[in-house]
């Protein structure tokens, strides 16, 4: 949530180097987006409502400057306006700020300006910080940065300017920041994949930390304020693979890419034993294990209880992170908590890991962003292998954690046998995209309908879950997903002859169980079309049929989501709106 970008060089003319980078954010927002330069001992601000094209027009990159911050936006306190957009400067104009995360305790910290006689001028949290820096009695900068930070609840990575020093102020706690230094120039960022181009290595600035740095120094303090030094990583691949290339969008190249993820996998997982330490030993008390995400990483870690259930006949439960820190859950040392997360850094999944970890519950993560505050802070992490993702719809690190997760749960059946990977072997092997060309007529019959519904059982259940997510998510149609046996204690109500009811079937024990259900919305008029892998005889219920590539039922869900992928990409194409960008959301969730 929010991109933050600070920038210093040797050479004048930042501000082309600081929207360059500020535009590989704009994943975590693009509500509106801001620039401050630093010019003469004096701030150059610009803004810009809707996405960073927008501020870029403002800007004619002719600055002569050595020094700036910038921010894209996901407006949590305050409308979308440019009152609103950061940078924010307190009101004599010595500090400009912008800020990642929530400031809980701001109505307070307002009220305590205001006895001060300071008036602020939007409606955000962020505007406090520079101001209480202004207000701050401290002499030293540092001091005063210390102090500030000190008086925030709640979450924040924040990058501020001084309007006498050409330097940058950092500082963090639950949102990531990351500095990058070289010879001729120093760099801060939400995201290390603005580093690629110019960096060989970068240092994560940890929780509670804050720091000073300019072209030749770089000061770090804890927050007991003892001085510490930060341990450089190499910049990899991940940080480097997130070209558009031929694509129109990323939601489509990264639909593209499944295949080649889930190939990826199986090669990394034969090349790197990464389950060396999921061991007899590792699992000799363990008795339950709880699956812990958002979103789509949810719904992978309901279909990652299903798997480990059935192949390994081990108690599993999915959780949504942000009801399970409130939900009491009962964490003991006999407890293996499984967190999943595309990016590492969502807000609920990361504070739901560090209750279990307090609770004294084993913690392995599945992670798609290799230097994410999840993959470094879990006892064991399985990557996820998928490269960057930056469409905001998660498709295929969804179809790279189902791979490990099943990896895992066949692993977890035959704990130190380690031949896994024969097992899935086959998803070398398959057509991931068979038929996909009949997605283009199936959404022609989603945009007629009136209502939409997925419905399946057991594992296409949750397929049916990430459907509706996708189709919600990047089409704004609204649809309802659920359990086919559930459809008659309520929601059988809703369907109607304007209803378009998607039933997924890939087990064949459940086939009959399934056309039951289409044969009761037939009846009521409402149209079907089943997506499945399997021989389907009986076919009078059916409207359309969807086929997708065969295999072994226990893999299909790696498959079956694809259609849906596909149909929500398309149907979005067809209205009009923006796949990688919809309305409302942004890719990285580091607020609660
Ligand atoms: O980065 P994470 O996997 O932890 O993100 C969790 C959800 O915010 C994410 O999956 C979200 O639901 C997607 N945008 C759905 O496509």
């Amino acid at each position: 949530m929010c991109g933050i970008i600070g920038y210093l060089s040797r050479t004048k003319g930042v501000s082309k180097k600081i929207i360059h980078n500020l535009k590989k954010l704009e994943y975590r927002g693009y509500d509106s987006s801001g620039i401050c330069l630093l010019k003469n001992n004096k701030f150059l601000v610009k803004k810009s409502v809707g996405e960073i094209a927008n501020l870029e027009q403002k800007l004619n990159y002719d600055d002569d400057c050595v020094c700036g911050i910038a921010h894209t936006r996901w407006a949590t306190h305050g409308k979308v306006n440019l009152k609103n957009t950061h940078p924010h400067l307190c009101p004599n104009k010595t500090w400009a700020v912008v800020h990642n995360g929530i400031i809980e305790n701001y109505l307070e910290l307002t009220k305590l300006l205001q006895d001060k006689n300071i008036k602020l001028k939007s409606d955000t949290d962020t505007e406090i910080i520079p101001a209480l820096m202004e207000i701050c009695e401290e002499k030293n900068n540092m001091d005063k940065l210390k102090y500030v930070t000190g008086l925030l609840s709640g979450s924040f990575a924040i990058c501020l300017l001084n309007k006498n020093e050409n330097a940058l102020y950092v500082a963090r706690r639950h949102s990531p920041l990351y500095i990058a230094k070289n010879q001729d120039s120093c760099m801060v960022s939400s995201d290390p994949v603005t580093f690629g181009e110019d960096y060989t290595t970068y240092f994560p600035l940890p929780d509670d930390c804050f720091a000073r740095v300019d072209l030749d120094t770089m000061l770090v303090y804890n927050k007991n304020f003892e001085k510490i030094t930060l341990a450089p990583c190499e910049i990899g691949s991940f940080e480097k693979s997130a070209e558009l290339g031929k694509y129109s969008y990323y939601a489509e190249k990264e639909i593209s890419e499944i295949p080649k993820v889930v190939e990826q996998i199986l090669l990394n997982y034969k090349t790197v034993d990464h389950f060396k330490k999921l061991n007899k030993q590792f699992f000799k008390n363990i008795k339950k294990i709880k699956l812990i995400g958002c979103g789509t990483a949810y719904h992978a870690c309901l279909m990652g209880e299903k798997f480990i259930q059935k192949d390994a006949r081990i108690e599993a439960q999915a959780y949504i992170a942000s009801e399970f820190r409130y939900s009491h859950p009962l964490i003991s040392n006999d407890t293996l908590c499984i967190f999943v997360s595309q990016s590492g850094e969502t807000a609920d999944t990361l504070l739901s890991l560090e209750l279990a970890k307090k609770m004294g519950a084993k913690t392995l993560a599945l992670v798609n962003v290799p230097y994410s505050s999840i993959a470094r802070s879990a006892d064991i992490t399985l990557p996820l292998c998928a490269g960057m993702e930056v469409a905001v719809m998660s498709t295929k690190a969804y179809n790279a954690m189902l791979t490990v997760l099943k990896m895992l749960s066949l692993h977890l059946r035959q704990l130190n046998k380690n031949n896994v990977d024969e097992d899935l072997k086959v998803l070398n092997n398959v057509d991931y995209f068979k038929n996909i060309d009949k997605i283009d007529e199936i959404s022609d019959l989603v945009l007629k309908s009136e209502k939409v519904f997925f419905i399946g059982r057991v594992e296409d259940y949750v397929t049916s879950l990430e459907a509706g997510l996708k189709l919600k998510e990047i089409t704004y149609i609204n649809c309802v997903s659920l359990p086919s046996g559930e459809l008659k204690h309520g929601t059988l109500s809703l369907v109607d002859n304007k209803s378009l009811v998607f039933v997924i079937a890939t087990d064949e024990n459940l086939l009959s169980k399934n056309l039951a259900s289409a044969s009761e919305i037939k009846a009521r008029g409402g149209k079907i079309v089943l997506v499945t892998n399997l021989d389907v005889k009986r076919q009078e219920e059916i409207d359309y049929l969807y086929k997708f590539d065969k295999i072994s039922s226990s893999l299909s869900s790696i498959l079956s989501v694809i259609p849906f992928q596909v149909l929500a990409y398309k149907t979005c194409i067809k209205l009009g709106y923006s796949p990688d960008k919809p309305r409302n959301l942004a890719k990285s969730v580091t607020v609660e």
